[in-house]
C-alpha cells in the first residue's frame, strides 16, 4: 500500500472523510497524540486498525466523537457525573468509560460492556469526524508496544506502507495521551493519567477519584487490569530505559559513575553541560510538567535514532500532569527503578 502524508487542508479533510466512509483506517492528529482512525460503527473498517498497529485483540478503543449528539452511538446510561466532566473538558484529552451503546462495534469494545469515549479539541480531527459524520475508533497511530507518535514523522516511521492518508497537522500540543477515567462504578476510577488530572476531576466531581493501582506499579500475576491496556508491554523505545529517582546532584554522580558506551542520559533541559561528557536527550523543563508531557515521546523516539544502548532517566514528580508523565515512563522503563 502506498502512503500518502498530507498537509491538512480542506481538501484532505474531505481525503480523508471519504477513505473512512470507505471503511479505510487514516492517521489524524489529536491535541494528545497522533491516532489511526476508522468507523467506529463498523468491525470490518476496525479489524484494519488492529492489523496496521499488531494489536492485540483484547484491548479495546477509544471512539471520538465531535458533538454530544454522537454519543448515544457509543454509550448509554450516561450519569451525571459524566455530563458534568463532558461540560468541564469537552473539547479535550479526556476519554471516559461508560456502559456501551447498542451501535458501536463489537471489536471496539474488545467484548466488554462497556465503551471508551471522548470529544477532542484538535480542529483537523474534529473536521474529519464532522465531515464524514461517523464517530471514530482511533487508538494512538504507533506499532503495538512503540511509544505513541506526536508528530506525522512519527507516525510514518511506524506505519509507512500499512496505511492510504497520514494526515500533518504538526506536533501535537500535548504529548501524552488522553486521561481514561471510568464511570461505570460506585466511584470514579482515574484509570490511565494525563493532561487533565485527577485533582481537577475531583474539583468538578466534588467527590474523590480513585487511582487505579496499574497506573504506577506492575500488574500481580494473574492479577486482571481494569483497562487492558496497562498490562502491555507499551511506550518502549529500543534503547533500555533505567529511572534514576533523587535530586539531580545524586543523579548526577549515579551516571557519571555508571555511564559507559551507548549510555544517555534523558535529563531536563538546561542539564546538558552538568552531565558531559555523557551524551543527552531532554525532555523538557523540571518545574513544569507539561513541558515534560509535551518532548516524552520525542525523546524517547530520539534516543532510538540516536542508537542508545541504555537511558538514564530523570524521574517526574507524582502528581498533576507529571503522573502522566511518570506513568509513561515507569512503561518505557519496564518499572526498573533506581533510588539515588
Ligand atoms: O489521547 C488518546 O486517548 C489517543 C488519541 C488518539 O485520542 N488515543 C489512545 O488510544 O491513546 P489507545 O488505544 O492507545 O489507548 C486507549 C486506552 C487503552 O489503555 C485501553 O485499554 C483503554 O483506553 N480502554 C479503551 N476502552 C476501554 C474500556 N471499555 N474499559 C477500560 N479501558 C478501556
Ligand atoms: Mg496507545
Amino acid at each position: 500500500m502506498n502512503t500518502q502524508l498530507c498537509a491538512v487542508t480542506p481538501d484532505s479533510v474531505e481525503r480523508a472523510a471519504a477513505l473512512l466512509k470507505r471503511g479505510e483506517v487514516v492517521a489524524i492528529p489529536t491535541e494528545t497524540a497522533y491516532g489511526l482512525a476508522a468507523n467506529a460503527l463498523d468491525d470490518a473498517a476496525v479489524a484494519k486498525i488492529f492489523a496496521a498497529k499488531g494489536r492485540p485483540q483484547d484491548n479495546p478503543l477509544i471512539s471520538h466523537i465531535s458533538s454530544l449528539d454522537m454519543l448515544p452511538l457509543i454509550a448509554r446510561d450516561v450519569p451525571d457525573d459524566a455530563l458534568r466532566l463532558a461540560r468541564a473538558f469537552w473539547p479535550g484529552p479526556l476519554t471516559m468509560i461508560l456502559p456501551r451503546g447498542e451501535r458501536v462495534a463489537d471489536s471496539v469494545c474488545a467484548g466488554l460492556d462497556t465503551a471508551a469515549v471522548r470529544m477532542p479539541s484538535h480542529p483537523a480531527a474534529r473536521a474529519v469526524i464532522e465531515a464524514c459524520g461517523l464517530p471514530l475508533a482511533a487508538p494512538s497511530a504507533n506499532l503495538s508496544g512503540s511509544p505513541s507518535p506526536t508528530t506525522a514523522t512519527d507516525v510514518l516511521a511506524d506505519m509507512d506502507g500499512r496505511v492510504p492518508l497520514i494526515l500533518d497537522g504538526g506536533a501535537c500540543e500535548v504529548g501524552v495521551e488522553s486521561t481514561v477515567v471510568s464511570l461505570t462504578g460506585p466511584v470514579p476510577v482515574l484509570l490511565r493519567p494525563g493532561r487533565v488530572t485527577k485533582e481537577q476531576l475531583e474539583e468538578t466531581l466534588g467527590r474523590e477519584v480513585e487511582l487505579s493501582g496499574a497506573v504506577v506499579s506492575r500488574l500481580k500475576e494473574g492479577e486482571v487490569a481494569r483497562s487492558p491496556g496497562m498490562k502491555y508491554k507499551h511506550y518502549a523505545p529500543k534503547a533500555q530505559v533505567i529511572i534514576v529517582r533523587g535530586a539531580f546532584e545524586h543523579y548526577r554522580d549515579y551516571v557519571r559513575a555508571e555511564a559507559g558506551e551507548g549510555d544517555w542520559c534523558l535529563c531536563f533541559d538546561g542539564e546538558e553541560a552538568a552531565l558531559a561528557p555523557v551524551p543527552c536527550v531532554a525532555y523538557g523543563a523540571a518545574d513544569d510538567d507539561g513541558s515534560q508531557a509535551h518532548a516524552l515521546f520525542s525523546a524517547l523516539r530520539a534516543l532510538d535514532s540516536h542508537g542508545a544502548k541504555r537511558a538514564f532517566a530523570r524521574c517526574p514528580h507524582e502528581t498533576g500532569v507529571a503522573l502522566a508523565v511518570y506513568n509513561r515512563l515507569l512503561r518505557a522503563a519496564a518499572f526498573r527503578v533506581v533510588d539515588v
